[in-house]
């Protein structure tokens, strides 16, 4: 398969490049900056883009690439860094810079190329870097300048070698996408294979040839990726396939019966439902510190898990919605937000040492592209674009003890926000929106009488991978509709509180 390799040296963009390549109908996959020439050889790239990066090429630490790579002959891209890099390491010069140049910029073309094939001779792109290109190696040329940088493009076209100072992989860049599409097209001559339609045709093969006639068992929690998994495996190999569903208690209103009627009912999954509200509710009794929360969360679930699966008989593998950024390894260089933020969101998950092989046919699939082969596989636009819920569940948005009333109180809250974020037409366009329960009360006046009763604050925040938020300017009269609906409908509520709080340094969840 054409695939471009995209050489990680420590960039916040890398995995937005990865995403861009594959807008461009090509496979892409990710690995660190240092992987062996030979190895890299053995995988066969149709083309190889370096990375921008945090560091200096100087830095005692700075990551180098494996000079072999200039000699296997493909196309190389080198970012920002990945440029520096290539005229570092081929023999021109790279200049500290004593200050940053960030920001947009505009670039002047000054020789024709594939690389800005039937482009503009000025285009605006965005720039981020310290270090500069001050002489050029052997056998490059100056394809475009800009104000700041006499070698913002470098080209040597016998050896298909270009360097970009700038990111052409982030939308301030206009036309960025249309230079990695010159590059991967026009240069490296992949076709455009990569499309989900021939993704679903190869993974049904590949399903079935691994799993034979054995079976195989799927923890489903009703979220995107493992709806997803399950909607494809079934597809492959049909009754061999058992899912179970735990109903751990801390789920959302109707969600256990959603989940039995869309997949056992409407999609003829063999589903195995196993309601342990009452193991989960009697460990929880009691126990208001957020982490004993998820420890016993966590751990309940894969008791439960195990009972179920011995139950339902013998199972060779287990299959899991593993995704593409859970695989790719991080690079551990300073600077590198990926590397630092390890999340801790790993409740729901199941131990390795449960006797399992692992089925995991989206390991290769961003999130977009997992929708993608949902709404392929026919799955509703409700599992398609679900917003994330945490394995934990309601229990993270119950401040203080978790029992069954307060369960209530914030179900019911939390179904009129989605309700209402549904009727506004925004509950698709945000990351999250979801109701918390706070641990206070407060006075208040219903009719006549006095009031002391629990506070539900809302939350919405727009973010891209959960990894940093900010809060949703939502309008004042939803804000006022769902005040109005949380305080008359739902039993326990006297008073409703907008969160706007952006992360960091709040969390998204308050627990
Ligand atoms: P925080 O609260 O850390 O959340 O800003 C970031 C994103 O992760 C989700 N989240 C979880 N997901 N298990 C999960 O599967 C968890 O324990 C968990 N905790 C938080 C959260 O909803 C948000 O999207």
């Amino acid at each position: 398969m054409e695939q471009i390799i995209i050489l990680d040296f420590g960039s916040q963009y890398t995995q937005v490049i990865a995403r861009r390549v594959r807008e461009c109908q090509v496979f892409s996959q990710i690995l660190r900056y240092d992987t062996p020439a030979g190895k890299l050889a053995e995988l066969k790239p149709t083309g190889l883009i370096l990375s921008g990066g945090p560091c200096s090429v100087y830095d005692a630490k700075a990551p180098h690439c494996d000079k072999g790579i200039w000699k296997l002959g493909v196309p190389i891209l080198g970012i920002c860094y990945g440029m520096q890099l290539m005229a570092h390491q081929l023999g021109g010069k790279v200049q500290r810079g004593d200050k940053r140049e960030y920001g947009p910029a505009e670039i002047e073309i000054e020789k024709d190329t594939t690389l800005f094939r039937e482009m503009a001779y000025e285009q605006q792109v965005w720039m981020s870097h310290g270090d500069k290109v001050t002489k050029l190696p052997p056998g490059f040329k100056t394809i475009a300048k800009s104000g700041n940088s006499p070698f913002a493009v470098i080209a040597d076209d016998s050896r298909r070698l270009y360097g970009l100072q700038f990111h052409p992989e982030v939308h301030h860049t206009p036309n960025g996408k249309q230079v990695l599409s010159n590059f991967i097209h026009g240069i490296c001559g992949c076709g455009r294979n990569w499309t989900m339609k021939s993704f679903i045709e190869h993974s049904l093969e590949d399903i079935r040839a691994k799993v034979g006639q054995d079976k195989v068992l799927l923890g489903l929690s009703g979220g995107v990726d493992s709806s997803v998994a399950a909607a494809l495996i079934h597809k492959a190999i049909g009754e061999q396939l058992l899912c179970v569903f735990v109903n751990n208690g801390v789920l959302r209103k109707g969600e256990a019966e959603g989940v039995q009627k869309l997949f056992g009912r409407g999609l003829g999954i063999r589903l195995h439902y196993e309601d342990a509200t009452k193991v989960f509710l009697n460990r929880l009794k009691g126990v208001d510190d957020p982490e004993r929360k998820r420890k016993i969360i966590g751990r309940t679930f894969v008791e439960v898990f195990d009972k179920a699966a011995k139950k339902a008989g013998k199972f060779r593998f287990l299959a899991q919605g593993t995704t593409y950024p859970d695989v790719i390894e991080s690079v551990p260089i300073a600077g590198n937000p990926a590397a630092m933020i390890k999340s801790h969101h790993t409740v729901g998950g199941l131990p390795k040492k449960m006797k399992f092989e692992l089925l995991e046919p989206l390991r290769q699939l961003f999130k977009d592209e997992v929708r993608e082969v949902g709404v392929q596989l026919g799955l509703p636009k409700e599992i398609v674009w679900r917003q994330p819920f945490p394995g934990p569940g309601l229990a993270v948005r119950i401040l203080g003890e978790v029992t069954p009333a307060r369960i209530k109180v914030l179900q019911e809250a939390d179904w009129i926000v989605i309700d209402e974020m549904k009727k506004a037409g925004l509950y698709y366009e945000i990351w999250q929106t979801f109701a918390v329960l706070l641990p206070v009360k407060s006075v208040g006046v219903m009719g006549d009488e006095r009031t002391y009763e629990n506070a539900i604050a809302i939350r919405a925040v727009h973010s891209v991978d959960g990894m940093t938020a900010d809060w949703v300017r939502l309008p004042y009269d939803l804000l006022a509709r769902l005040s109005t609906r949380i305080i008359n409908e739902v039993k326990g509520v006297n008073r409703v509180c907008f969160d706007i709080s952006s992360k960091p340094p709040a969390t998204i969840e308050w627990e």
